[in-house]
C-alpha cells in the first residue's frame, strides 16, 4: 500500500460534535485532518481514522428526512427498483431516520441503523430495523431470519466505514446470485472539480472514485454494471452493482465516467497536490470576503450547521466574531454550538431581512431547495456566501 497525504485542513473537532451550553468551554478532542491518496488502490481517504463507536451511537443528530431534496430522490429510487428489480426483500445499509425505507412495506425491508436514537424512529413505525454496526456476523444472522434479499442499497454509509472487507464479505453472504446492491455516494470527481474540501471529516473516510471503487469490488467478484450521475450533495454516482456471474449487461455509463475520471487525472498524485493549492487558494478567498463584509459593519448568519461546514469553519478560523449565528432545522442541532467555532445554532423560523444582510450557506448541497425557501430574502436585496466552485457572494 502506498499511501501519500496531499491535503493538511489543520486541528478539526469531530463533524457533528456540537456543543451545548454546559460543555461550551470544555476543552474539545480534536485531530489532525489529513487527506491522503494510495496510488495503489487510487483509493482516497483521511489519514487519522476513529472508531465508529465514537462517531455513530445514540447521539448522532443527522436526520435524513430533514431534506425535501432526499426525500424526493429517495422515493424515485424506490418506484425504479421496484419497477426494475421486482425485490421480494430489500435491505438498506446505514438506514438513519428511514427516508428511504419508508417507501417500501414494512415485510418487505430491513434496515441497518447503528445509531439508536435515529433508529428507533422507524422501529416504532414497526419497520424491520437493527440498532447495529454493519457485519458479516449481523449478516448470518439476518440471513438465517430473513433469507436471502434481492437488493441491497446503502446510501451515504460505505464511505463511512473504515473496514471495506467486513461491508462486502457482509453483503455476499446475504446477497441473492442475481441480487442487485446499489451504492450512492459522493463522487470524487465532482468534490475535485467543485472544490468541496469540505466532503473530508471525521465521518467521511472515504470520498469514492469510479476507478477506486471498482478496485475493492472485484476482490469480492463484484462488478458495476450501471452509474448515475446524481446532482446529491454535491455531485453523487449512484453505482449499480452485480455478481460477476450475472451476465447482465455492462451499461456505456461506466466506461465513460471511468474515462472521465481518467481523463481528469484521478490516478494521479499531481492532481490531488493541485487540488490541494486551490483548496488554500478557497480559504484565503473565503477569509477575504468576511473581512470586507465585517468591515462594513454587514450581520451574517449561517444555514445549515452541517457537518461539512465544521471543515471549512475551523479550516478558515471563521467563528462567533463573523457569524452571529446559525439556523438549522434539525431538533438535535439546536440551541447548540458549532463544534470548535461556537456559534450558536437556533432553530429556523424564516428569516427577516430587515435584520439580516448575507447568509453563508452551509448547507450547500441543498441550495437550489433553499433559494426556492428563501424566494423573499433574495428579492428583498439579501445575499448569499457560497464557498463552491470557488468562494463568491450570490
Ligand atoms: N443513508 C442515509 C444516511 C446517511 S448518514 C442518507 O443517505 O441520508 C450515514 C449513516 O450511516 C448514519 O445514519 C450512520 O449511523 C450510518 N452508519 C455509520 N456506520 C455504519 C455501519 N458500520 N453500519 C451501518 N450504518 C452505519
Ligand atoms: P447535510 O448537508 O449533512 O445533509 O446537512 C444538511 C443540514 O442543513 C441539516 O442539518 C439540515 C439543514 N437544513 C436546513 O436547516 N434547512 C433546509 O432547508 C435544508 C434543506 C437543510
Amino acid at each position: 500500500m502506498k499511501k501519500t497525504n496531499f491535503l493538511d485542513l489543520g486541528n478539526q473537532p469531530f463533524a457533528n460534535n456540537y456543543l451545548t451550553k454546559k460543555n461550551l468551554f470544555k476543552k474539545e478532542k480534536k485531530y489532525r485532518l489529513k487527506v491522503c491518496f494510495d496510488s495503489l488502490t487510487k483509493l482516497v481517504s483521511i489519514e487519522k481514522i476513529f472508531s465508529s463507536k465514537l462517531m455513530f451511537n445514540n447521539t448522532y443528530p443527522y436526520r435524513s428526512s430533514m431534506s425535501k431534496t432526499m426525500i424526493k430522490s429517495f422515493k424515485e429510487l424506490s418506484k425504479l427498483i421496484d419497477k426494475k428489480f421486482k425485490p421480494k426483500k430489500i435491505l438498506e445499509i446505514g438506514s438513519n431516520d428511514g427516508a428511504f425505507i419508508k417507501n417500501f412495506k414494512k415485510n418487505k425491508t430491513i434496515g441497518v441503523e447503528p445509531c439508536a436514537n435515529v433508529e428507533k424512529i422507524t422501529k416504532k413505525l414497526n419497520y424491520n430495523t437493527y440498532p447495529e454496526y454493519w457485519s458479516k456476523k449481523l449478516s448470518r444472522k439476518l440471513f438465517k431470519k430473513f433469507g436471502e434479499v434481492d437488493v441491497i442499497y446503502s446510501a451515504n454509509t460505505i464511505s463511512h466505514i473504515k473496514n471495506l472487507d467486513e461491508v462486502f464479505k457482509g453483503i455476499n453472504l446475504i446477497l441473492s446470485e442475481k441480487g442487485i446492491l446499489i451504492l450512492e455516494d459522493p463522487s470524487l470527481l465532482e468534490c475535485l472539480k467543485r472544490n468541496t474540501y469540505d466532503q473530508f471529516y471525521n465521518e467521511h473516510i472515504y470520498v469514492f472514485s469510479t476507478i477506486g471503487l471498482e478496485n475493492v469490488l472485484k476482490k469480492y467478484n463484484l462488478k458495476i454494471f450501471k452509474i448515475d450521475k446524481l446532482d446529491i450533495h454535491g455531485g453523487s454516482n449512484r453505482y449499480f452493482i452485480k455478481r460477476k456471474s450475472n451476465p447482465k449487461k455492462i451499461h456505456k455509463s461506466v466506461a465513460q465516467q471511468r474515462k472521465a475520471e481518467i481523463s481528469y487525472g484521478l490516478k494521479n498524485y499531481k492532481t490531488y497536490k493541485k487540488f490541494a493549492s486551490r483548496v488554500k487558494r478557497s480559504r484565503k478567498m473565503l477569509k477575504n470576503i468576511f473581512k470586507k463584509l465585517k468591515n462594513k459593519n454587514k450581520t451574517i448568519i449561517g444555514y445549515g450547521a452541517t457537518a461539512k461546514s465544521t471543515t471549512i469553519l475551523n479550516y478558515c478560523n471563521i467563528n462567533n466574531k463573523t457569524i452571529d449565528f446559525f439556523l438549522d432545522t434539525t431538533i438535535d442541532k439546536q440551541n447548540k454550538y458549532t463544534p470548535g467555532t461556537k456559534i450558536p445554532i437556533l432553530k429556523y423560523l424564516g428569516i427577516d431581512r430587515n435584520k439580516i444582510d448575507y447568509i453563508f450557506l452551509g448547507a450547500w448541497n441543498f441550495k437550489n431547495e433553499i433559494f426556492k425557501k428563501e424566494k423573499k430574502f433574495i428579492k428583498n436585496g439579501g445575499k448569499f456566501i457560497i464557498h463552491t466552485p470557488y468562494p463568491k457572494i450570490i
